[in-house]
């Protein structure tokens, strides 16, 4: 290895020297010996002595994701991966394409150093059932998929195995939160473990009723309640929407409906809780806002109710051309 010779009271002065000209080879250790420093260096340099040194590779620190996985993966293919990182609190779920899967531990433990999250499970299937939840297997850490997660100040308890959560919906949870009136009454219908609620009772005085279908969920959000400072206050029912909703006794200025794949049939019961002149907030997966639209507007329509549409907007992509869209309808009564 060639390398600039000096005495050692001038190695530090001629190390920076070197470095800040790029000539400094950063691969090799320095090495003294006998009262003289040897520095390893990239190219001819001038005006200093050049001697051969056998140097000592530095050791590679990975510093990042891509870098622990580069002799293992193609660029792309780290790309991938690196873009389907769902981080839950301590927890991180990986999307691993069906060609990586045998080296599904290599990338697991390389997610386990990089992010340094307590438990890293992968995507084992869809989204699905009743309750929206999917299969995980565990990959790396330790294996315990319960979890606190922060959203907006807000502490958010759940299983990753139990219950449905996406962090990708904080943004649209805040928006929503934003459009809320102090001493709205409201009615999330699809609460899950209570993102909606807890981040807009934190936030504002308002009362909320809050269903949903899984038991687990229902838990989680009655504990979610202890575990923030509320403004608001929140009244949780475990069951099918349709029949818990029979025993409310009042309206609702707002009513949340984030069962993208399914809300369209539950427009019915929405529309007849709404106040006059109170919102839905509805959502669906679709590759247009036509389709929700017409959907609230006939649901309306059957019940003798007018809306009029505040906005619309792309909450995330779901798959290529098609995302989850939300679209807030202002209700009237009144043809
Ligand atoms: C897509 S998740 C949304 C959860 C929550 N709003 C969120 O943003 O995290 C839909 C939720 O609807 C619940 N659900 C499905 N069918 C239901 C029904 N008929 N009545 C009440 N809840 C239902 C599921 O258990 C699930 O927690």
């Amino acid at each position: 290895m060639k390398c600039v010779k000096v005495p050692l009271k001038q190695l530090n002065d001629t190390r920076i020297k070197l470095m800040e000209n790029g000539q400094m080879n950063m691969e090799y250790r320095i090495k003294t010996e006998e009262g003289f420093g040897y520095i390893p260096i990239n190219e001819d340099v001038t005006g200093y002595e050049i001697a051969n040194m056998e140097l000592e590779p530095m050791k590679k620190v990975p510093h990042n994701f891509s870098e622990l996985l580069e002799d293992e993966l193609s660029h792309d293919e780290i790309d991938t991966l690196r873009t389907s990182f769902d981080t839950i609190g301590d927890i991180v779920i990986l999307e691993i394409p069906e060609n990586l899967e045998d080296k599904k531990q290599i990338i697991g433990d390389a997610a386990h150093k990089f992010t340094k999250r307590r438990s890293i499970y992968m995507k084992k299937s869809a989204i699905k059932g009743t309750t929206r939840v999917r299969d995980l297997e565990f990959l790396s850490g330790i294996d315990d998929s319960v979890t606190i997660h922060k959203e907006h100040g807000a502490r958010l308890k759940l299983d990753v195995r139990e219950v449905y959560f996406s962090p990708r919906l904080a943004t649209e949870r805040k928006r929503v939160m934003e459009s809320v009136k102090e001493g709205e009454r409201i009615l999330d219908m699809f609460c899950g473990i209570g993102p909606f609620p807890i981040v807009i009772a934190r936030n504002k005085n308002v009362d909320i009723t809050a269903v949903d279908i899984n038991e687990s969920a229902i838990r989680y959000l009655d504990e979610n309640i202890s575990l923030n400072k509320l403004k608001g206050s929140i009244t949780t029912y475990c069951g099918d929407v349709r029949e818990v909703s029979k025993g409310f006794k009042t309206k609702f200025d707002r009513i949340i409906m984030n069962l993208p794949g399914l809300a369209y049939t539950f427009l019915d019961v929405a529309v007849d809780l709404i106040e006059d002149g109170g919102t839905i907030n509805y959502y669906e997966f679709s590759d247009s806002y036509e389709q929700g639209i017409k959907r609230l507007t006939d649901a309306c329509l059957q019940a003798g109710k007018k809306v009029e549409i505040i906005n619309c907007r792309k909450v995330k992509s779901t798959s290529p051309g098609e995302w989850h869209v939300a679209i807030d309808g202002k209700i009237l009564y009144n043809l």
